[in-house]
Parts: C-alpha cells; sequence; structure tokens
C-alpha cells in the first residue's frame, strides 16, 4: 500500500495488529449489577465499529482504531451458548519477591491514533454512551517515547511477529472454531521506581534487559548467571517451537506525582502462553531467579479478556 493510500484507509474494526501508534488510552470498566447493564453494555460494544467510523473519519491520517476485550465474568453475562476455549479471569501470581496481583475489570478498550484528541474523543463518547451501565476502574493515557523506548530507557517492541507470524501468534485458529478470528489480551499498569534504576550502571541494566541501551542490539547471553528480561520471556516448547505473543507497550506518567510508568499489553493466540511468561517473570527461571526488571517495576493491575472478531462482536447486538 502507498504512503497515500494508508493514509485515506480506515483500520478494519477488532484489529490486534492495528499498527503501533503515538497515542493509546487504556480504559478498564466494571459492568454494573443487573440484567438491564449488561444489555446496555453488549448494544454499545457490538456498535463500537460505527463510534470508531464517527470519529476516525473526521482524520483518517490519524488511524483511529479501537478493541475492546470481554473478560469471562462478562462474558458470562453476556449469555452466550459457548465461551472461548482457554478464556478465564486473571490469577494472581505470588513470587518470592514480587507477586502479580489480579484485579478487577470486565471489559477492556485498548484506543489508538496518531492524534492524542481521537483517542480522548472516542473514550468521551464511548463513556456517554455506557452511562451508568459501567464504572471505571482504571485509565490510563500513553504516549509514544522516543524510538519507542519505554521509561527505563530502552527500545520496547522491537522483537514482536510480523507479517504471517504476527497473525500466527496473535490470532485464534481453526483450534476454536467458533471464536477464531478473535485473540486473548492480557493488560498489566507497572510502575517504575526511576531513582532506583539509575543507580546501576547501563551495564547493569543491559544485562537485566538482554539488549544493549542505545543501540538496541540483542546482547548474546545465554551463559549468564542469570535470565535476562528477553531469556525469561522466549517460550520454546518441547518440540523446539517459539511461541510469540503481540505486545504494544506504552509508557504514561506524571512526573509532578512522580509517577512514571509501563502499561503492559500482550495480545495472544493461546493465553497460555503469556501465563507462561508471567510465570518465569515472577517465580523465575529456575525458580527463585524472578525476572530483576520487577524490583524497578511494580505491577498494580492484571486482567484478561478475550478481543472477539468483528462479526461476532456484531452478534453481541441484544436484539442481533
Ligand atoms: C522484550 C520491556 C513487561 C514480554 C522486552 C524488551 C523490553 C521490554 C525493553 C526488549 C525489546 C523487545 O523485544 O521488545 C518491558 C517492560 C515491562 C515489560 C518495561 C514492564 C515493566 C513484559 C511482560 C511480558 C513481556 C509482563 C509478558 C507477559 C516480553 C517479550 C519480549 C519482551 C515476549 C521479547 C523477547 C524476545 O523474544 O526477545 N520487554 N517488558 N514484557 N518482553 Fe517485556
Amino acid at each position: 500500500m502507498d504512503d497515500q493510500t494508508w493514509a485515506r484507509t480506515p483500520i478494519e474494526p477488532q484489529s490486534a495488529n492495528a499498527p503501533l501508534s503515538t497515542a493509546a488510552i487504556f480504559l478498564v470498566v466494571t459492568i454494573t449489577d443487573g440484567a438491564e447493564a449488561a444489555t446496555t453494555a453488549r448494544g454499545v460494544i457490538s456498535d463500537l465499529g460505527g463510534l470508531v467510523r464517527t470519529v476516525g473519519f473526521r482524520d483518517l491520517a490519524g488511524h483511529l482504531s479501537c478493541n475492546v476485550g470481554i473478560g469471562a465474568a462478562a462474558w458470562q453475562r453476556f449469555e452466550q451458548q459457548s465461551k472461548p476455549a482457554q478464556l478465564d479471569r486473571f490469577h494472581a501470581i505470588p513470587g518470592f519477591a514480587h507477586t502479580a496481583p489480579a484485579t478487577p475489570g470486565d471489559l477492556l478498550f485498548h484506543i489508538r491514533a496518531e492524534r492524542a484528541d481521537q483517542c480522548f474523543e472516542l473514550e468521551r463518547l464511548l463513556l456517554g454512551k455506557l452511562g451508568t451501565a459501567v464504572t471505571v476502574v482504571d485509565e490510563v493515557q500513553g504516549f509514544r517515547y522516543f524510538d519507542s523506548r519505554d521509561l527505563l530507557g530502552f527500545v520496547d517492541g522491537t522483537e514482536n511477529p510480523t507479517g504471517a507470524s504476527m497473525m500466527q501468534s496473535s490470532l485464534i485458529g481453526d483450534e476454536d472454531q467458533e471464536f477464531s478470528g478473535g485473540s486473548y489480551v492480557v493488560v498489566q499498569k507497572y510502575l517504575h521506581d526511576l531513582t532506583a534504576w539509575a543507580t546501576l550502571s547501563t551495564e547493569q541494566q543491559e544485562a537485566i534487559i538482554g539488549r544493549t541501551k542505545a543501540d538496541n542490539v540483542e546482547l548474546d547471553d545465554d551463559d549468564a548467571p542469570r535470565k535476562s528480561h528477553k531469556a525469561l520471556n522466549t517460550i520454546v516448547d518441547e518440540n523446539g517451537v517459539e511461541h510469540d505473543i503481540l505486545r504494544d507497550n506504552m509508557p504514561f506518567g506524571r512526573p509532578g506525582q512522580g509517577e512514571f510508568g509501563t502499561y503492559f499489553i500482550g495480545y495472544a493466540r493461546n493465553l497460555w502462553v503469556i501465563d507462561h511468561m508471567l510465570r518465569r517473570m515472577f517465580i523465575g527461571d529456575p525458580v527463585g531467579d524472578y525476572d530483576r526488571i520487577l524490583d524497578f517495576s511494580t505491577a498494580v493491575t492484571g486482567s484478561t479478556y478475550f478481543v472477539p472478531s468483528n462479526d461476532l462482536l456484531e452478534s453481541l447486538a441484544p436484539d442481533a
């Protein structure tokens, strides 16, 4: 696709593989008790594509996109006959030193655009439609930081799968036919202690991440005494097959409040792959040798969702 066509092409609704953007909003809500609220929520999300077009069409070069993820408890309330095979709530992972907490969330909205105002406007209209049917439990505005660095100073996202392998690792296939084209998504909000991180030398930081800081080159650290973040998150099964996920982490922060964070978001065809990564990070491999990124980054939220394909999302309309 040439640049001009790209600038004028809206992004398909519910695209896990929407391009990395300069701005994003991560909005997590719970659905109010009662059948009426669940029906309202179903109605609003089934027409999410219309709302994205309403805002996105005002500047197609903004590439506005929004994915909605539905949590396991909410899925049950939507009275569907079947459920995505691996959909489950997020289970807390208590490690020896650090814990990945599980926090509430029925719906996740992952809003991305090249313009922060488009993200804002979509969120405003969306929450207006949802009204009292939901309560906002977390809202984070992320931004792209220089060459896609996180606030620890490292380029984040390099080893994301691309092309066919991106679809292969992020979209459910024929193994769960009714839900094919959908995706599982896990989000976690991390807060960094940048003062403590700054006391480490660049070499120490690089050993923790597994890549060089300035030029982002992967370290040859197979023989390192303790596994890096990169090594812990490289998942190879007993047949030698590597399992990837699609990440679109975003930095966020309020320097005036001393808040500096990374919002982790991972899309996967198989939820077990993300679960495995988290266990290796928090429990360690070998057990006890957890990811040292956690000594400087505290997970304060954690929740899991199923992102249906657009057709399935539309079919959730109460009157469909
Ligand atoms: C790689 C940062 C949390 C999964 C990386 C890299 C950085 C990074 C800088 C190296 C560049 C790249 O390939 O992207 C962070 C930060 C986190 C965080 C700042 C939060 C504080 C997580 C979590 C997971 C994860 C929670 C999974 C559950 C991965 C994976 C890779 C990676 C799969 C690529 C490994 C490879 O194949 O080389 N991360 N990450 N990250 N991270 Fe994270």
